[in-house]
């Protein structure tokens, strides 16, 4: 999604925004561009492409100013060419905006805009136009900015710069924005790693804040809800935290942290998942909302909860309004989301508002975090790889936990969570490397691969599926192994690479289905705590319980990994994708 940051203060903004719109490249994005003042007039230089190449095609880094906008452009509304990326302008040049997030009635609104100049295919391009109307009726930058937000529908947050004032104006409704309060200057951004090299002090914004920062101060008014208070907190990130360090690729990285950080979540704390059990225990049905890598979790929970003789429903974010007529009261809704930004959870919202809701989350400052009753932050740190990694593993634990928790079985979660901690250290070892990368070279070229499992297994395949064509643009499929007889086995031939999750619990049914396919000239790459003779190449995996798919995911994700490295793709960008998806 659109990632925007501004900068006012004493020091030379330039270097700073350079610095933090490429730490707001991972939300994903196709052109680049920043606006600033140059001899008494705004400049804006932008394009399609790359923020490295569109700095240097410019000259960027070469202009200094004591205030400036940035943006990197996801593109919704207007194909992507150099017209179309932010900032845009209004008639005079001396109006410049910066917007994330879509403007439903920018038709409507562009036709009262008759008499002015449009160069753009953008909604955005109103806001630019609109501001200036209202700038001209002789309102201050701060009023034209609030008026605006009052004729725009949907979910839109937009920063404004004015060539003759000093301050910039932003406001926000739907998309992050924080502010970050410096020593000499204040940011406003989509995010926090994009400043944190320079300030850990923020204040996080809330749908509705019209927020103006100066050098040295800020004003925030809520237009939606006069009782919303702000405060000032101290981030614990660090610069380390929020880069790649020695790795090649974000999405390594974060594969790598798992370990360390399912050590640091064996240490306790689990207060929050008590409360939430308690919930679900005493709930009529738990409805497990999530979308993607966060369905999965939802899925993985459902299946759980099922175990544990818990009723439990997973339902995708844009499906909820089928549900209209089966949801009550005492119904219990867990969100699980990485980003708490996801536009079809956040419209799934009102949906829920007769009932208790559990968040199960990274970003504790979201929407969607402060949507929610009770939160369980999963405490991942900053996953800026699109391809989310680390957020499943730590969702999918504590998913369990809150499942274990809830049917009296904490025991047994917690003696199976230290055997993962235990085992995982087994688990990634030269031997197991060296077996991931033969498959890698095995699976590079082809053009389709299938992900078999049951039960369990089946969910972390079609988790494992959505890896490898995010990352590889390889088509991956998962399907049931139990299904696979019943019309898939008709795709097998001697060229069809099939990756098989086989755990414990349906070892001997799996393996049965496994040597139809390989009766066919199937090739398959088995993950299993157990080698079989139906398997071309053997991962092997640790046990750990009710924990086990962690390991089968962590070997499946260094696969997806390898294999588009080795299709010479970047892992951490991949095309047409944004980290978090705001829009419907
Ligand atoms: C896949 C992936 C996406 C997200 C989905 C929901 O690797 O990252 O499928 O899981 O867009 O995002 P969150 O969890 O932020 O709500």
């Amino acid at each position: 999604m659109c990632g925007i940051i501004g900068y006012t203060g004493d020091d030379d903004a330039i270097p700073y925004l350079i610095d933090g719109i490429k730490n707001l490249e991972y939300r994903g994005y196709d052109s680049f561009g920043c606006a600033f003042e140059l001899k008494g007039a705004i400049e804006v230089r932008k394009d399609a492409g790359k923020i490295e190449d569109v700095l240097s095609r410019y000259g960027i880094s070469q202009f200094s100013a004591p205030k400036a906008i940035f943006h990197t452009r996801w593109a919704t509304h207007g194909s992507v060419k150099k017209e179309n990326a932010h900032p845009l302008l209004d008639c005079t040049g001396m109006i410049a905006v910066v917007h994330n997030g879509i403007i439903e009635n920018w038709a409507e609104l562009k036709s009262s805009l008759g008499s002015h100049r449009f160069v753009s295919d953008t909604d955005t391009e109103v806001l630019a136009h609109m501001v200036e109307d209202e700038m001209r009726a002789g309102n201050s930058l701060s009023d034209a900015v609030k008026n605006v937000f009052g004729r725009i529908k949907g979910s839109s947050s937009f920063l404004v710069m004015n060539q003759r004032t000093e301050e910039l104006v932003a406001v926000k409704k739907g998309s992050p924005l924080v502010l970050g309060l410096g020593k000499h200057g204040t940011f406003i951004s989509s995010d926090v790693p994009s400043f944190i090299a320079y300030t850990n002090k923020v204040v996080y914004l809330y749908d509705g804040d019209l927020v103006s920062i100066w050098k040295n101060k800020y004003e925030i008014d809520n237009l939606l809800d006069k009782n919303v208070t702000h405060k000032v907190a101290k981030v614990n990130l660090t610069v380390k935290d929020a880069e790649k360090g020695s790795h090649s690729h974000f999405m390594i990285k974060e594969i790598m942290e798992q370990p360390g950080l399912i050590k640091k979540l064996t240490a306790g704390g689990f207060g929050e998942v008590e409360k939430a059990a308690g919930l679900v225990k005493n709930a009529r049905t738990t409805y497990l909302v999530g979308a993607g890598t966060s369905f999965h979790v939802a899925r993985l929970g459902t299946r759980i909860l099922r175990e544990f003789g818990i009723v439990s429903v997973p339902i995708q974010g844009q499906d909820i309004t089928t549900f209209g007529k089966v949801i009550k009261p005492d119904d219990v809704f867990v969100i699980i989301s990485q980003s708490g930004e996801t536009a079809d959870l956040i419209n799934a919202l009102p949906m829920m508002k007769n009932n208790k809701k559990i968040g199960i989350m990274n970003s504790e400052e979201s929407t969607l975090a402060k949507a929610v009753d009770i939160l369980i932050p999963i405490g991942a740190g900053p996953e800026k790889a699109v391809a989310a990694t680390k957020s499943f593993t730590l969702s999918s634990i504590y998913m369990c936990l809150l499942a274990a928790f809830a049917a009296g079985e904490k025991n047994k979660a917690l003696h199976d969570l230290n055997l993962l901690d235990i085992n995982l250290y087994n688990q990634l070892v030269p031997s197991v490397y060296s077996t991931i990368e033969k498959a890698a070279y095995r699976l590079k070229r082809m053009e389709s691969v299938y992900f078999l499992g049951r039960d369990y297994d089946f969910i972390i395949a079609l988790e494992a599926a959505l890896k490898l064509k995010e990352i590889s643009y390889i088509h991956a499929e998962a399907i049931d192994a139990a299904t696979f007889k019943h019309g898939p086995l008709a795709l097998v031939s001697d060229n069809t690479y099939l990756v098989a999750v086989v755990s414990d619990k349906s070892y001997d049914q799996t393996i049965y289905n496994l040597e139809e396919i390989k009766a066919r000239s199937g090739k398959i790459i088995g993950i299993s705590n157990r080698n079989a003779k139906a398997f071309d190449v053997f991962i092997r995996t640790q046990d750990a319980g009710m924990f086990s798919f962690v390991m089968q995911t962590i070997i499946l994700q260094l696969l997806a990994y390898r294999i588009s490295v080795l299709r010479g793709l970047d892992p951490d960008r991949p095309k047409n994708l944004a980290k978090s998806v705001t829009v419907k």
